[in-house]
């Protein structure tokens, strides 16, 4: 350690993005109201929610592409809420932005070099490094119409990343891919990220794209910010309802407590009894929660003598059916809480239960959360 090792620099570094009381209203629409959110430079950040959330809104107020009706947006600490686009350390790459058709790859990558009136040198080296960046090196002559749907969408990164904006938003990049596209290019995004080491704000309504790149996640619904945390806790520890709905595959439930003994809930389902730990939430009897458990933690088994079904941790039901999803199955069981909940499994049963008959899912204590919001 230096002389200076002790000065943590990090602690005063202002965040690359910080949103504040951000609102914004089209007309008497409300698309966003009251989202806070500090987002540190070199992060891998998304904004995950369903459509019509206002995701696209927060990324194109941050971009400066619309101005905030209340609160404020500060990029690298200094406030930029009424400042255009160009005048902002970001870049975007827009949903459906096409190339421009008569115009070669190399062209259509040094536009806005070209605007901005760099030297047809120095944006021609500048454009051929973006492009070894996105790896179409050796496609400069291309026109967009001479490209796959993958290698148009790298022109647009290519596109936005020579502008040498040090705050990348990308708003659903990969929407328009086929699915195994999608996956080879979200791996890509990550690691492009990596290497060049910018702020990535990604806006997806997909969960598994979502996973796949970020560091961290918002989730955006109704115009506010729900949740947000560590992307392996989104998925894992979900705290609210919206989240454990909306990210991975849970079972949800939802009752009304009817026991709360130390760290000990009892929540009844329509008439189904369930056992939950209570954890950090303060809960009271009588209060309308929510119980979430993810499919592939929940275990299935025919024998009610089964260790882990005495340990209360388990509901007993009438299997319904069994449905083939190739890599996995899920086995529905209906244990009265109002929906089948799903047991997903890698491995097949050889003997499948004949429909209606007597199964028990169970689970490990941990797995099952409780949510109160
Ligand atoms: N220019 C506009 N004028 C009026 N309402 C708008 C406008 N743009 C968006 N909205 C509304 O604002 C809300 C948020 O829209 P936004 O485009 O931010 O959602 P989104 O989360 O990006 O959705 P999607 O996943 O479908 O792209 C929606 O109700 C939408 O209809
Ligand atoms: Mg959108």
């Amino acid at each position: 350690m230096s002389a200076l090792g002790n000065t943590d620099m990090t602690a005063t570094k202002p965040a690359a993005v910080e949103v504040r009381g951000l609102a914004k209203h089209y007309g008497s629409v409300i698309a966003l109201q009251d989202v806070n959110i500090k987002i540190e430079a070199g992060e891998y950040f998304v904004l995950l929610g369903p459509s019509g959330g206002g995701k696209t809104t927060l990324l194109r107020t941050i971009g400066g592409f619309h101005k905030p009706t209340k609160g404020a947006v500060l990029l690298h600490g200094q406030d930029v809420s009424h400042l255009p686009p160009d005048k902002r350390p970001t870049s975007m790459v827009f949903q459906s932005y096409a190339l421009f058709p008569h115009m070669n790859v190399l062209q259509n990558v040094g536009y806005g070099l070209k605007v901005a009136g760099l030297s047809k040198r120095d944006n021609q080296d500048k454009s051929a490094a973006a492009l070894e960046l996105v790896g179409l090196t050796g496609f400069e002559s291309r026109k967009p119409h001479e490209l796959s749907g993958g290698q148009q969408q790298r022109v647009q990164l290519a596109r936005a990343m020579v502008l040498e904006r040090d705050i990348l938003l990308l708003d659903e990049p990969l929407a328009a891919l086929d699915a195994q596209l999608r996956k080879d290019m979200c791996l890509e995004l990550k690691h492009l990220q990596e290497k060049v080491g910018i702020t990535f704000i990604h806006v997806t309504h997909n969960q598994e794209e979502a996973m796949t790149v970020a560091d961290r996640i918002a989730l955006i619904a109704s115009g506010e910010l729900v949740e947000h945390g560590n992307a392996r806790d989104i998925y894992r520890a979900p705290d609210r309802t919206f989240t454990a709905s909306f990210v991975g595959e849970n079972n949800m439930m939802s009752g009304a407590v009817t026991d709360v003994s130390g760290d000990k809930v009892t929540v009844t389902v329509n008439d189904t009894v369930v056992h939950v730990d209570r954890r950090d939430k303060a809960v009271s009897t009588g209060e309308k929660v929510s119980l979430s458990i993810r499919s592939e933690l929940t275990r299935m088994t025919l024998d009610p003598d089964d260790a882990q079904v005495q340990s209360g941790h388990a509901l007993t039901g009438s299997y319904r059916e069994a449905v083939y999803l190739g890599l996995t199955t899920s086995h529905l069981v209906d244990v009265g809480t109002g929906h089948d909940l799903v047991c997903r499994v890698v491995d097949d049963l050889d003997v499948l239960p004949q429909k209606d008959q007597p199964v028990t899912l169970y689970w490990r204590a941990g797995d099952l959360r409780l949510h109160t919001q």
